[in-house]
């Protein structure tokens, strides 16, 4: 049996105060509650520590990630943040190469991939997205286009670097959408995806990679998702920004692993 990883992606929403309230609402709701499913929570760099923090203090454990990292170590690069900083601020996961950051600040397969070594360097777990967009799924280009972001960004990393990395697949079209991938759809491009980490890592790494899926992710559709043979939880976006509605999903991860 393997437990479920959930992870909260903030985006660009709440004030400090309102992502103090959220968290604390989370932990209020979620406390003496005993979980499989392990949380992580990625906020706005500058409330990192204080989300760590709070993490610290609370009774219902979660870990806090980051929603990008600089390609660079350090130095003159006005408005960077770096994985050091990352990490030293309390987090210790950081997504990577989420489609809001492809799209709309050109980060390419090349930059994904050195954002990636700075940040096993440094000792954050990569949370490393993929995901094809509408037209090419329409154009049934959908597997292609993921082998490509997955080998040209982390499969030059050798086995011990590779099994530091968790991966999610975020269909472009279900994102903030209200479109969900149907479960077929999803269970078949995760069974892809393991495969070609067998291919390149063999059977074990491939079982123990994490796959998780995000895109519209919800309370309602995430049990069906998480039944899924190879779907190992869940990154949300939207869902996760209401205290209830992430718990739902969290109990829903947790449904899921005991119906293993
Ligand atoms: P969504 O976002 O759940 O709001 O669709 C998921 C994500 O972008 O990680």
């Amino acid at each position: 049996m393997k437990n479920k990883i959930v992870i909260g992606n903030w985006k660009m929403n709440n004030s400090f105060t309102e992502a103090e309230e959220l968290l604390t609402s989370i932990a209020n709701i979620m406390e003496d509650m005993t979980l499989e499913t392990e949380i992580v929570i990625c906020p706005a760099f500058p409330y990192l520590e204080m989300a760590a923090d709070l993490a610290e203090d609370n009774s219902f454990p979660y870990y806090i990630g980051a929603q990008n990292v600089s390609s660079e170590e350090k130095g003159a690069y006005t408005g960077e943040v770096s994985a050091l900083m990352i990490k030293s601020s309390g987090a210790d996961f950081c997504i990577i190469g989420h489609s809001e950051r492809r799209m709309y600040f050109h980060e390419t397969n090349v930059c994904l991939r050195k954002k990636t070594d700075i940040a096993i360097v440094n000792d954050l777990i990569p949370i490393f997205c993929v995901g094809e967009q509408l037209v090419e799924r329409e154009a049934q280009n959908h597997f292609t286009v993921i082998e490509n972001q997955l080998k040209e960004s982390l499969f030059h990393l050798d086995r011990s670097g590779f099994e530091r990395v968790i991966l999610a697949y975020e269909p472009v079209w279900a994102i903030g959408t209200g479109i969900t991938a149907t479960p077929a759809q999803a269970q078949e491009m995760h069974a892809f995806i393991r495969s070609l980490v067998a291919e390149k890592y063999g059977t074990e790494q491939a079982y123990n990679t994490y796959i998780l899926y995000g895109g519209s992710c919800n309370s309602k559709n995430a049990l069906d998702l998480f039944l899924c043979k190879d779907i190992d939880g869940g990154l949300i976006g939207g869902a996760s920004l209401t205290a209830n509605e992430f718990i739902e999903i969290i109990r829903a991860a947790e449904t899921s692993t005991k119906n293993d």
